[in-house]
């Protein structure tokens, strides 16, 4: 029985992956990421040769890392580094189109829409990202130093931006809420579901080169070198508006009870991550802490959302189970991996007025495919409510809201219904990236066009 299981799951060529799709960051974190452009091809090759000895396998992170380096390109750094067109050209299309490109798609309009971003987010000067995150500030110096080493001497490669990121001490995001916790297990990484109710998903889904959940691999670029193992990476500076979001529950909550199950019945889960679903009406810290229990639920058995709202953020984003009688929508096929962070300071507890800060989360997303996985996500689950059958209504805490929108709480005798939404979070700027295999990167460094 056993052999028959596993001769099913292909084995994934974890030396060649690069650990930051697969595997998760260090608990507690610090780290960077850096934006690079690439003004000379010979510089960018000698830039992608030295990267590739300091990346860190998958292979080698069996369990969470202490310092994980993750190299990823957009179109246009892959464009500076030579790459033959007929290859630029095997890329999903929204990946070549950019980000900023796709502003209207996403709903990045007004306040965060592209020609608000902080450059170079959004433009062609964005060629190479890194991510360094480790466990404690004296080996983030470390490999920063390491990735720093990379671009020395090379006049032909320029930083353009800097995000330094860390977890609140509070080890929450900056609304206050724990993130990170449902994330999907992945078919061959060796990591185990944290929610029992998931088959883990076919390796295809996140690492090019593998069957995905329709049993084919996904559209893969070519040569066959560049494509296999590697995985898009969509990143989004998204910012924040504490302030505002806790003048909004405070408004409209009859006390501080109720104001703390608004902002869970928004969310979907506690601030502790415990999630309403198994705790409908007060946190439970020791829930959200235990491993073992704080994923492991659906939604099947609350198909009106009288415990956790079908408009919440958590719920939209990952339905779980509660389509599986309708037949219409598989939602395997929009799972995704999260590895976000946490940047600026945390507004202190209690304090109702906006400090000016900059504080949010660096969205990160790994997948096979950026538009059925991402953007299907964003678009149809958070910017659109017909899915829910509430057109008008949009992800509460992360919609693109603009002060007309509602929010419905699904209650007994009567529901509840949040007026006036404004929008909680700003896009920053971001980007559509491709995180090469170790092979691809060599491939890379070495072309000689
Ligand atoms: C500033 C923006 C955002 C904030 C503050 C935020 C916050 C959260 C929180 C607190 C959770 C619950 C913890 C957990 O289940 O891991 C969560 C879950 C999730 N979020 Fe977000 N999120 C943001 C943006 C996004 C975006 C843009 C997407 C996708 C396009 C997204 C996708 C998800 C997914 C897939 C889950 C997991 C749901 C589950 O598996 O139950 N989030 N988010």
């Amino acid at each position: 029985m056993r052999d028959a299981v596993t001769s099913t799951v292909p084995t994934l060529e974890l030396d060649d992956i690069q650990s930051g799709a697969l595997y998760e960051r260090p608990t507690p974190y610090v780290g960077t990421y850096l934006l690079l452009r690439i003004d000379s091809r010979d510089d960018g090759r000698e830039l992608v040769r030295r990267l590739h000895r300091i990346i860190t396998p998958a292979r080698s992170s069996p369990g969470p890392t202490a310092a994980s380096i993750t190299v990823a390109f957009t179109y246009a750094g892959l464009k500076a580094l030579g790459v033959p067109q007929a290859s630029l050209d095997s890329f999903v299309p929204e990946f070549q189109e950019g980000m900023a490109a796709r502003a209207a798609i996403l709903g990045d309009q007004g306040e965060s829409s592209p020609e608000h971003w902080e450059k170079p987010l959004g433009t062609t000067d964005v060629h190479v990202a890194i991510a360094v995150l480790t466990s404690d500030l004296a080996s983030l110096e470390a490999a920063a130093d390491r990735a720093r080493k990379a671009q020395e001497d090379l006049p032909g490669i320029e930083v353009v931006w800097r995000q330094d990121c860390y977890q609140l001490p509070t080890g929450r995001t900056s609304f206050g809420f724990k993130d990170g916790i449902g994330q999907p297990a992945v078919e061959g990484s060796g990591r185990a579901p944290s929610n029992p109710k998931e088959h883990p998903i076919k390796a295809g889904e996140i690492i090019l080169g593998y069957p995905d959940e329709t049993g084919a691999p996904p559209p893969m670029p070519t040569p066959e070198v560049l494509g296999r193992n590697g995985t898009y990476v969509v990143f989004r500076k998204l910012h924040t508006k504490v302030a505002a979001y806790r003048q909004y529950l405070r408004a409209r909550a009859a006390d501080r009870a109720d104001e703390a199950l608004l902002g869970a019945k928004m969310v979907g889960r506690w601030p502790s991550g415990a999630p309403l679903a198994l705790s409908p009406s007060s946190d439970d810290p020791e829930l959200g802490r235990d491993v073992h229990r704080h994923n492991d639920f659906g939604y099947a058995d609350d198909p009106r959302g009288f415990k956790c709202p079908v408009g919440s953020h958590a719920r939209r984003a990952n339905p779980r189970d509660a389509f599986d009688h309708e037949g219409g929508v598989n939602v395997r096929l929009h799972r995704m991996i999260r590895r976000g962070t946490s940047y600026g300071p945390a507004l202190p507890d209690n304090v109702l007025e906006d400090d000016g800060l900059d504080r949010g989360i660096m969205f990160v997303f790994a997948g096979a495919h950026p538009r059925r996985q991402f953007e299907f996500v964003k678009t149809q689950w958070l910017n659109d409510g017909i899915f829910i059958g509430a057109p008008a209504e949009k992800d509460p805490l992360v919609g693109p809201n603009d002060g007309s929108g509602s929010f419905t709480i699904p209650q007994h005798p009567v529901r509840r219904r949040l007026p006036d939404l404004p929008p909680f979070v700003v896009t920053r700027g971001g980007e559509y990236c491709f995180a090469p295999s170790l092979s691809a990167m060599r491939w890379l460094a070495e072309l000689q066009t």
